[in-house]
Formats: structure tokens, sequence, C-alpha cells
């Protein structure tokens, strides 16, 4: 009993739980991810799954992409990433959904289904009827050997290492790495970024590590946070663009690990439906980096506060007006909008890892949840 405790402190490597250990892994699973592939200073993404299939891709009329659960938060974002880099139409469906609603497939379309654990049921059978008919299955998988590595014509692993905790975290980064990869390749295939944008995104992403690392920093204030609102019996988040599957995925996390009712919403759509439930008691997560649609969001917050909703704002570092509004603020790194998903979401896992422990949850092994879900 007592070696199999020390066998588990060894293994969470200093850290209370395997979450907290994944979410401090991520500068250097990121990195791990990008090795090899990303050349900012050639200006070249080497990618053999992608590079040996070139055909299929630059002859897709769209691509579809198949996920559940986190990896479906980043089938979104590349949603957003491949259509602004690549200008290639993406559609982007729950697996379960997909599976069973003969959906419209042909030999033009390419399937990427993302997976950390590569064994979802649901995920594996969107596969296998997308390969029946005569799509080109691209995966983006964690586990080395898994089910859905093996059932896919072709893919790019994500290089996290075993991800223990139930709530995903680094795989849902590092899914995002490869996704953004494929895009620049793409892009640069097509010709459809502007030289000087391509070279920015690929440095970009190349000092993406050292920025995680800073957004890490936020450890101390999202603790702070946590404990004004680990009551709360519910909590909104609000983003738009690129950040609003961070939104979904922000909402995600904290429903899973601490069992408070959350809620992910494009902020322009809070007016449709969550904005009558905003009062003093509500805490509301927005998303509200520099880059992207600041303005508007800006306003959304307005709209918040004049109706006493909690803000919790996540900024840019050095953000002056939104500070001027929000209750707390929460500061990462600058970036570009397209990459901003890679920092903004720490602090969200933070804040959820944090709630969790506050509240005395099982944050490793939340209730009712599995790792991976083998059965539909
Ligand atoms: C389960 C896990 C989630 C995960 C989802 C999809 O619900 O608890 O963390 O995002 O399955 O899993 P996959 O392994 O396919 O990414």
């Amino acid at each position: 009993q007592e070696l199999q405790m020390n066998l588990e402190q060894i293994e969470k490597g200093g850290y209370d739980h395997f979450m907290m250990k994944e979410i401090y892994e991520q500068p250097s699973v990121i990195k791990d991810t990008y090795r090899g592939r990303l050349h900012a200073n050639e200006g070249l993404i080497k990618m053999a799954g992608i590079d040996d299939n070139i055909e299929r891709f630059s002859n897709a009329q769209r691509i579809l992409i198949v996920a559940c659960g986190t990896s479906w938060h980043a089938g979104l974002v590349a949603e957003y990433i491949f259509e602004e880099f690549a200008r290639i139409p993406v559609e982007v469906e729950y697996a379960s959904e997909f599976r069973y609603r003969n959906p419209i497939i042909n030999d033009k379309d390419v399937l990427i289904a993302i997976s950390q654990s590569g064994e979802t049921a649901d995920t594996l059978a969107a596969i296998k009827l997308a390969k029946e008919k005569g799509a080109f299955v691209f995966g983006v998988c964690n586990v080395v050997g898994s089910s859905i590595s093996r059932e896919t014509h072709a893919g790019a692993y994500t290089h996290a290492g075993p991800e223990i905790g139930v709530a995903s975290t680094k795989a849902f980064t590092t899914q995002i790495t490869v996704l953004t990869m494929i895009a620049l390749r793409l892009a640069k295939l097509k010709g459809t970024l502007s030289n000087s944008d391509y070279h920015r995104y690929l440095s970009e992403l190349e000092m993406i590590p050292e920025k995680v690392q800073e957004a890490l920093q936020t450890n101390e204030v999202t603790k702070q946070i946590a404990s004004v609102y680990k009551d709360a019996q519910n909590c909104l988040y609000l983003g738009r663009g690129y950040n609003f599957p961070v939104a979904l995925e922000g909402a995600l996390k904290l429903k899973e690990i601490s069992y408070i009712h959350a809620e992910g919403y494009p902020a322009a759509e809070m007016k449709h439906g969550p904005i009558a439930l905003i009062d003093e008691q509500m805490p509301v997560v927005v998303i509200a980096p520099k880059q992207g649609h600041y303005d508007k969001v800006v306003s959304n917050i307005q709209e918040i506060k004049s109706r006493s909703g909690k803000i919790i704002a996540v900024v840019t570092k050095g953000d002056e007006q939104v500070r001027a509004l929000a209750d707390h603020v929460i500061e990462v790194p600058e970036t570009s909008d397209a990459l901003s998903p890679l920092l903004t979401t720490i602090p969200l896992q933070l804040l959820s890892y944090h709630i969790a422990v506050m509240r005395g949850c099982n944050v490793d092994q939340p209730r009712n949840l599995a790792k991976s879900v083998t059965v539909e």
C-alpha cells in the first residue's frame, strides 16, 4: 500500500494531482510536438503525414473534422485557423452525430479525426464510415499505436506524453499546435497567406512555449479568484472568434472537475439568452485579448457590468481598458489572434483546477467520467 502511494507520488512529479502536472508540462510538450516539424528560420513545416499525401490535401474541396469532448473544441479552433490561413472550407462535427446522419462524403473530402486516446468509439466509427465513402482520413492522436492511429490513412501525432487526468489539458494545446502547423503547411502550398504573415506565424508559434510558461505565472491570481467563486452555482464563459471555442473548453473544464454548471457562449450570442441569467451572483469569464474583436468584447463586458455580473477577464498583458471594468483580470502574453487560444486557455485550466480542489473534488478522476469512452 505504502509502496503504491510512493509510486504515485513519484509519477505526479511533486504535484498534488496529475492534472496540475499536465498543465505545467505544456511548455515542454508543445515544443516536443513541433520539434523536427517547425523550422521557422528556413520558413518550413515538415510533416511526413502531410507531405506524403500532399495531393489529397491540395485537391481537398473541404475538410471535415470529427471528434468528441475537448478534442472537438480543438477542432473548432482548427476550423477558424484552416479557413483563415488556407482558405479551405471546414466543417466540424461531433463524431456521434456525424456517424448516424447519413452524411454527404465523397472522395474529394479530407476527414481529420482528432483524439487524445485514439480509442473513442464514436470517432472510430466515424472514421470507418468516411473511409467506406472514399474520403481520405487523417488522424491527430496522442496515443501511439492506438486504434484510431491504425485505422486512418495517415496522421500526425501530438507528442504530449501520457495524459492521466481525466480532464484533458496538454492534449488540447498540442492538438491545436499540430493543427496550426497543418494549416500553415497548406497555406504555403496554396499561397493563401502573404509571405510576411506566413513567416510571422511560424516564428510566433515557435515562441509559444515560452509564452505558455509566462501564462502559467497566472497560477497565483487564478487561485485567489478561485477562492472568491468556489461556491458559485453557475458560471458563464464568453469569447469571440478564435476564443469562442476557448470559452466552450473553459466551461467544460469547470463542469467536469468541479461540478459547477457552466456554459460557454460566443460573446455576441449572450443577448439571445444567457444575458437573462446575469445578476450579482453570476461570475462571467470573458476572454478578451487585445488582438481580435477587442472593442466588441469590451462592449459585451459593459453589458455584463450594467447587469451587475461579476467579471473575470482574461486579457493581454498591459491592458488598461478592461482592467477598469472587470472585477478581476488575468494577464497573458501578447500573440496574434489565431494563436491566442494556446495562451488564453491556460488560466482557465488553472481556474477550474483550483476551484475543484477547494471544493474537495476528485480532480484527476471526476465522478461519472472516463478518460476514454470506448463504448457509445
Ligand atoms: C472523454 C474524456 C475527455 C475527452 C473525450 C474525447 O470524454 O473525458 O477528456 O476530451 O473523451 O477523447 P479523445 O481521447 O477522443 O480525445
